[in-house]
């Protein structure tokens, strides 16, 4: 059954919204704390090793009463029973949403198109295991015999970003090998990487859902011709697997089946880490890792799907997006982790939040008359402090913003730790309380008056920034599950109630079929396609400086 398609601006909620926006758009964070002394403990869920705290935010009860009439009105319940059975909620491409059906239990029961799909999610997740325990093992060797030392990941958007996140944030978990991470169509990405790798010691995961795309097959076949200089064809098989629902194009690039890691297309690109397009990573942290990670985020699904709205983090932090982007008119949202495993964290949720929820057109073919996806940026703390934190502050832009930090640090170093979390917890505060005019005349008060009169403008600030707060007992394999998979469900919540579809990304498909045909132009002696003025002049140039 189809998702119920409403202009969430047409509710009663949404009006109601609006009318007690109109109320209290004004009201200082300080004030409500004041008026509520139990507003923290009431706005912070406590929900297994995660302590996520809302009462930063610019937000009363009746704020979170009036949402969640929202989410009810449209629907949001019964849209995440669809969600989670495999009913075709990526209509726009005919298909179900399943990233969740990948990290099930066996006992699990998932149909799509009459079939349970948890059998096969178990066959491929043995032939990960398999491959991984050989690998790591070293009985899997390169063809001279020699083990295999380096791992390269071959693709892009959802077939790296993923994985090379995960990799990067759980390195503290990590084995011998050393994973290397080939994404972009420029040349000098795929040979800065194997400049320094012996093919003898390398294995090449090629990962690319539809097998098809540019970059990834350009990367895929110079590669190997880099490989074939120095090794046999025979070798191929020893050094190179691929991930692919095309098991066919697959093939006809040389890969034999049984070095083919399938994966179906009910599984998004951007939400394909959990699938065999997670290979690497197992590799990277061995295969029991990987499967923490998947059970962290099998809990958070349970979480979601479960809990009542109000104890539910993923909704709350949803409705929490509609909130600041369709009434406060906030453009983008800031996640800020205070770990630098964490590094990349913002990236990879770039393409998860913006492929999927950049989206102007409602679910019944409309264009929308309301904002839909925000922008979503961000860095460690404290560095970020050190880059961009003058503007959240003080400037003239509303950034909602997540902070996320551990209890503990993974080394253990405690003095470094307190003084990251301590800034954590600093900013928080500061963004909430700003400086008012008095502190700002207590601090300057060995000054003139004149120099008073002077700075006191320029070193007042308002506050009242809205934050939440993630703190998280440690960085581990499953905590790292949990914490993509809640903000996988955000993802959906807010595509629920903005009435989009937010699992197909034809806006990206354009460029591509473009640069097929500009491609085509430069490599001929005239131009055969048609181009404004401007792109013209810019090939044109190209060209005759080449
Ligand atoms: O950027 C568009 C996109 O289709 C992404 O959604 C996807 O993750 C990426 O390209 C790579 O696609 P594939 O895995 O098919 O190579």
């Amino acid at each position: 059954m189809a998702l119920q398609s409403t202009n969430p601006t047409t509710t009663k909620a949404w009006s109601n919204i609006q009318a007690h926006f109109s109320e209290i758009k004004d009201v200082h964070l300080k004030e409500l704390f004041k008026t509520n002394p139990k507003r923290a403990e009431e706005l912070t869920v406590i929900w297994d090793d995660f302590y996520v705290d809302f009462s930063k935010n610019r937000i009363t009860d009746k704020t979170l009463e009036l949402l969640f009439e929202l989410a009810n009105e449209l629907n949001l319940k019964d849209a995440i029973s669809k969600y989670f059975e495999g009913d075709i909620i990526n209509k726009s491409e005919g298909r179900a949403v399943l990233h969740t059906a990948l990290r099930e239990t066996k006992d699990a029961q998932v149909f799509v198109n009459g079939e349970n799909v948890i059998p096969g999610v178990f066959q491929v997740k043995e032939k990960i295991k398999n491959f991984t325990d050989a690998v790591v093992s070293g009985s899997h060797k390169g063809f001279s015999g020699h083990q295999i030392t380096d791992i390269v990941n071959i693709g892009i958007g959802g077939s790296d970003l993923g994985p090379a996140m995960v990799v990067d944030s759980l390195q503290f978990y990590k084995n011998h090998l050393n994973t290397h991470f080939v994404s972009n169509v420029d040349g000098d990405h795929y040979q800065e990487i194997v400049k320094n790798l012996n093919p003898e010691t390398t294995l090449f995961v090629i990962v690319s859902k539809t097998f098809t795309t540019q970059e990834t097959l350009s990367n895929a076949k110079s590669i190997r011709e880099w490989f074939l200089q120095s090794q046999p064809k025979e070798a191929v098989a020893n050094h190179f697997v691929a991930v692919s629902t095309n098991v066919e194009s697959v093939k006809n690039f040389g890969i034999a089946e049984s070095n083919i890691f399938p994966m179906k297309d009910w599984v998004g690109g951007r939400f394909s880490l959990w699938s065999a397009v997670g290979l690497s990573i197992s590799l990277a942290i061995g295969y029991d890792n990987f499967e923490s990670l998947l059970t962290g985020a099998h809990k958070m699904d349970v979480h979601f799907k479960t809990s009542d709205f109000e104890k539910n983090i993923p909704v709350i932090s949803a409705l929490l997006t509609i909130w600041y982007n369709n009434f406060f008119e906030a453009e983008s949202e800031a996640v800020i982790p205070y770990t630098q495993y964490l590094n990349q964290f913002a990236t990879y949720l770039q393409q998860g939040i913006m492929e999927s929820n950049g989206k102007s057109v409602d679910r019944n073919g409309n264009e929308v008359n309301y904002q839909t996806g925000t922008l979503i940026w961000g860095e460690p703390g404290t560095n970020s402090q050190h880059a961009f934190f003058q503007l959240i502050h003080q400037g003239t832009k509303l950034i909602p913003t997540d902070f996320i930090g551990f209890v503990k640090s993974l080394h253990g170093n405690k003095d470094h730790h307190d003084k990251l979390m301590s800034n954590y917890f600093a900013q928080t505060e500061a963004l909430m309380n700003g400086k008012t005019e008095a502190e700002v005349l207590e601090e300057l008060a060995d000054a003139t008056n004149d120099q008073k009169q002077m700075l006191l403008p320029f070193k007042k600030f308002e506050g009242n920034k809205p934050t939440t707060s993630i703190l998280i007992q440690q960085l581990t394999p499953e905590s790292l599950g949990k914490l993509i998979a809640m903000y996988e469900h955000k993802i959906f919540v807010q595509g629920i109630i903005w009435n989009i579809f937010s699992y197909d990304q034809f806006g990206v498909e354009l460029g591509k079929k473009l640069a097929k045909n500009i491609l085509e132009d430069l490599h001929s002696t005239e131009i055969k396609n048609q181009h404004d003025s401007s792109t013209q002049n810019l090939i044109n140039f190209y060209k005759n400086h080449n």
